[in-house]
This record gives C-alpha cells, sequence and structure tokens, in this order.
C-alpha cells in the first residue's frame, strides 16, 4: 500500500533547508538548487527569505522557492508542511540548520584572546569565551528552544513527508562543540553517551535540558558540572535526536554534519572556511543515496564518535 502510493509520487527530488536566508544555510539552497533539486529555502523573515530567493534565482534559472518557517513557532511548522503536502506530496531532503549561539559575544575581544593563545577557539580549550560573553537565561533558553526544540518539532511535523520518498536524507547542522569529549560532563555523557540509543528516551533528555535550566536561572551552572554553553548543550541533543532517528526510521539516512569553523554572523566572522565550503559537508550528506551509513557524525566528511 506504503509503495503504491509513493510509486504515485512526483519523481523529482524535493528539499527543505530551514534558516536559509544566509550564511551556511544559504549556501546550501544554493547548492542544492544548483544540482537540479527543487529547493524550499525557508526562513523566520519573509523579507530576508524572498531576497535570498532571488539572489539565487538571478544565478541560475534554479527551482527555488520561499516558505516562512520560524522554527519555535508551532503554528508556523504546521503551515509549511502542508505547504510541501499540498505542493509536491512527499519530502525527499531536510536540512536542520537554522542556529543561534545563545550568547552575545565581544568579537574583537575573542579576536585578540585567540590571537594571544595562538588559536583555539572554538574549541574552547585555549580560550575562555564565557569571560567575553553576555550572557543571560532567556538566550540560553532560546538557544535550546531554537536549535534541539525546533529541530525535533519542524522534523516531526515533516517526517510523514519524508517516509513517502523513495530515498530520504535528513542532515542535522551540528557542531564539534556538541561532541561528548568537548562538553566533558558527566551528567551529560550519562543521557546522551549510552551505547544502546534505546537507552536515550525523549523523556530523559527532556529532564536534562529542564536541569540545565533550572540550574542556569540559579547560576550554578559550573558547581553543577554542566557544559559552559547551552549551544554545547543544544547541539549533543540534536546529535542524540540524530541516533534516536536514525534507529526508528530505518528507511531514512539521518546524520549529523559539522561544517567546520565557517565565517558567518554567528561567529563575528572569526573563522577560516567559507559559507559556500561548509555548506558542501551538508549538501553532501543530503544527496547520500538510500542505504548509506545513518545515525552518524560527521566531521566535515569524516565520520566520528558522537
Ligand atoms: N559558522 C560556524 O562556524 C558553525 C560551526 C558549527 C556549526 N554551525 C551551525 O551552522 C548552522 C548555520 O549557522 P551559520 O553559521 O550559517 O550562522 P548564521 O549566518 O547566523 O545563520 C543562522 C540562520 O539560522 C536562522 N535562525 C535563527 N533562529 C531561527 C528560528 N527561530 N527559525 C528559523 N531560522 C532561524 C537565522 O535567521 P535570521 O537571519 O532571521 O537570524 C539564519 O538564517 C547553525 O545551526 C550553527 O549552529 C556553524
Amino acid at each position: 500500500m506504503e509503495q503504491a502510493s509513493k510509486n504515485n509520487l512526483s519523481t523529482k527530488t524535493h528539499a527543505v533547508v530551514t534558516g536559509g536566508n544566509k550564511g551556511i544555510g544559504f549556501e546550501i539552497c544554493k547548492q542544492l538548487a544548483s544540482k537540479g533539486i527543487t529547493v524550499v529555502l525557508t526562513s523566520r523573515d519573509e523579507k530576508k527569505g524572498l531576497e535570498a530567493v532571488d539572489k539565487i534565482r538571478s544565478d541560475h534559472d534554479n527551482d527555488i522557492t520561499f516558505h516562512q518557517l520560524d522554527v519555535t513557532d508551532p503554528s508556523s511548522i504546521a503551515s509549511l508542511a502542508l505547504f510541501i503536502k499540498t505542493q509536491f506530496g512527499k519530502l525527499d531532503i531536510l536540512v536542520n540548520n537554522a542556529g543561534i549561539s545563545g550568547i552575545i559575544l565581544d568579537y574583537n575581544a575573542l579576536a585578540k584572546a585567540s590571537e594571544a593563545a595562538g588559536g583555539g577557539w572554538p574549541a574552547g580549550k585555549h580560550v575562555d569565551w564565557s569571560k567575553m560573553a553576555i550572557r543571560s537565561y532567556e538566550l540560553e533558553e532560546a538557544c535550546l528552544k531554537t536549535n534541539y526544540y525546533g529541530t525535533k518539532r519542524t522534523t516531526e511535523a515533516l517526517l510523514p513527508l519524508l517516509c513517502l520518498s523513495q530515498s530520504a536524507n535528513i542532515v542535522n547542522v551540528s557542531s564539534l562543540l556538541g561532541l561528548l569529549q568537548n562538553i566533558e560532563s558527566e551528567r551529560v555523557e550519562a543521557v546522551f553517551g549510552c551505547d544502546d540509543v534505546e537507552e536515550i528516551t525523549m523523556e530523559k533528555m527532556d529532564n536534562l535540558i529542564n536541569e540545565f535550566l533550572r540550574d542556569c536561572k540559579e547560576d550554578k551552572l559550573e558547581a553543577n558540572g554542566w557544559p559552559r554553553s547551552a549551544y554545547q548543550l543544544s547541539k549533543a541533543a540534536m546529535n542524540a535526536y540524530t541516533r534516536i532517528l536514525a534507529k526508528q526510521y530505518t528507511s531514512i539516512c539521518v546524520n549529523s554534519v559539522s561544517p567546520g569553523f565557517v565565517k558567518t554572523d554567528i561567529n563575528g566572522g572569526l573563522a577560516s572556511l567559507t559559507a559556500a565550503e561548509g555548506a558542501e559537508f551538508a549538501v553532501r550528506l543530503a544527496l547520500l543515496p538510500s542505504g548509506s551509513p545513518s545515525g552518524c557524525f560527521f566531521k566535515k566528511l569524516e565520520q566520528t564518535c558522537f
């Protein structure tokens, strides 16, 4: 029955990219469109999204369209899912790229400190960026709501359409900062680090995030052995979600990718790779044929441990 309905669907490949108006997301849209894929560039701001679509269209006669999407707004997510269903009937590629840092950094101070330490940021081993940042409970909470819960809600809404594809890929744009080896927090490791993915439940993840936010509100993050930022926890949660999805949806390739250290607004442009270079890795994963590795973390193109 499912196969019969799959066979009646368009043979074109359709992709949704979140946070497509700038940075890595914009370049992912551009590269996918240049490969003949029908791309839905989404952006929370309609004007910025439409301008981005125009820019890509003026380069080539690409099949690209815009739809508004704020990944923190359930009604916006539902509206996108309805649009994909009525326009295309199925979805082949979802790139969860939208993200925020959850802090306001003094990039000038950071650049000077990084230079003095001989590099080292963003892995955070040599430069204590937290001393150059404005932080607040509201910013940290927004970070988790966008990077992890936004990804999860958007994915859940689009999963029924991805299940109708002959070869579906979900790419979660993550970060090396979310790797357990870089977080060095036993309480995060205890929940996300389980070898058996069945032991990582959504309930345990929600509880961990709520405890983090409670300690954040009470300024007890360092005392209680948490990662240094909500950003790290959000990307670790995203990675655990990648593993859970891959286990539950064996017909879909679901992977996390670190794009490298890419020059965009999220890091004040203090990076080495161009957005186009960073996008390349996510695009390669988005185009994996069915039966390819799933539930993995890729550091650029190299598979590594969560
Ligand atoms: N740059 C790096 O070195 C690096 C390294 C590792 C991972 N990453 C990840 O790469 C992804 C893209 O980041 P970037 O470097 O390209 O940064 P960026 O230029 O700041 O782009 C972030 C994108 O996310 C969008 N966004 C933020 N909140 C959103 C929401 N609630 N709903 C929908 N879209 C939202 C932004 O839209 P607005 O324009 O409206 O704000 C923007 O389009 C992020 O997930 C980031 O964590 C980046």
